[in-house]
């Protein structure tokens, strides 16, 4: 069964805490948190204070996404802020393999996010060192995007690395999931779907992750 990650950038920030306490009684497996600097990605989110305070209600694994320039500036204060998983961009990161290393010195696991153009052989001299793909199916910057079909392409390529090399990493994929798509998804080798627009504006938010959650590739 996959795990589910809904992600709070499709919450309603007015009512942040009744949106965390959903997901703590749902399904779900990890809050997906995503950071956006206006500079890596045409959008600005939340940042550390935000994450502060999730993490002082949340109850589930906090899974934070940082799509930010120079991530490896930040590694000690997402982990004080609560991260549990660290993501940073490949695309982001010209010293990726040290950046891998501190966020673990900090007591965090560690994600690598790959946008869409770029491929995921780039990752095989640090497949074995991560904990985490978070494979983006959609350009970052926004939720509510339609998912690129040539993800699942990818998904494979990365299974197959996966296996090959011995790696315990988890495929997450960001972007576009839906409960018709997600069966798909799982089906090419995914573990981790996260999903924003999918829950956050169903009407029946606890039961649509419900329903993730039972998807059967
Ligand atoms: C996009 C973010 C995603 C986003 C997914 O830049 O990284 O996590 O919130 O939202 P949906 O599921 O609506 O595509
Ligand atoms: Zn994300």
């Amino acid at each position: 069964m996959a795990l589910i990650a809904p992600s709070l950038l499709s919450a309603d920030f007015l009512r942040l805490e009744d949106e965390i306490e959903m997901i703590n009684n749902s399904e779900a497996d990890w809050f997906h948190l995503d950071v956006m600097d206006g500079r890596f990605v045409p959008n600005i989110s939340f940042g550390l204070p935000v994450i502060q305070a999730i993490h002082s209600k949340a109850k589930k694994v906090l899974d934070v996404h940082l799509m930010i320039l120079e991530p490896e500036k930040y590694v000690t204060e997402f982990a004080r802020a609560g991260a549990d998983i660290l993501s940073v961009h490949i695309e982001a990161s010209p010293h990726l393999h040290r950046t891998i290393q501190t966020i673990h010195n900090e007591g965090m696991k560690a994600g690598v996010a790959v946008n869409p153009h770029t491929p995921v052989h780039l990752l095989e001299d640090v497949i074995a060192d991560i904990d985490l793909v978070c494979l983006m199916s959609v350009n970052p910057g926004f939720g509510g995007q339609k998912f690129i079909p040539h993800t699942l392409k990818k998904i494979e390529q990365l299974k197959q690395m996966i296996l090959a090399s011995g790696s315990s990493a988890l495929i997450e994929i960001d972007g576009g999931v839906t409960l018709d798509n997600a069966a798909t998804i799982i089906a090419a080798g995914a573990d981790v779907l996260v999903a924003g627009n999918t829950v956050f504006n169903a009407t029946a938010p606890v039961d649509t992750i419900s329903r993730l959650k039972k998807t059967l590739s």
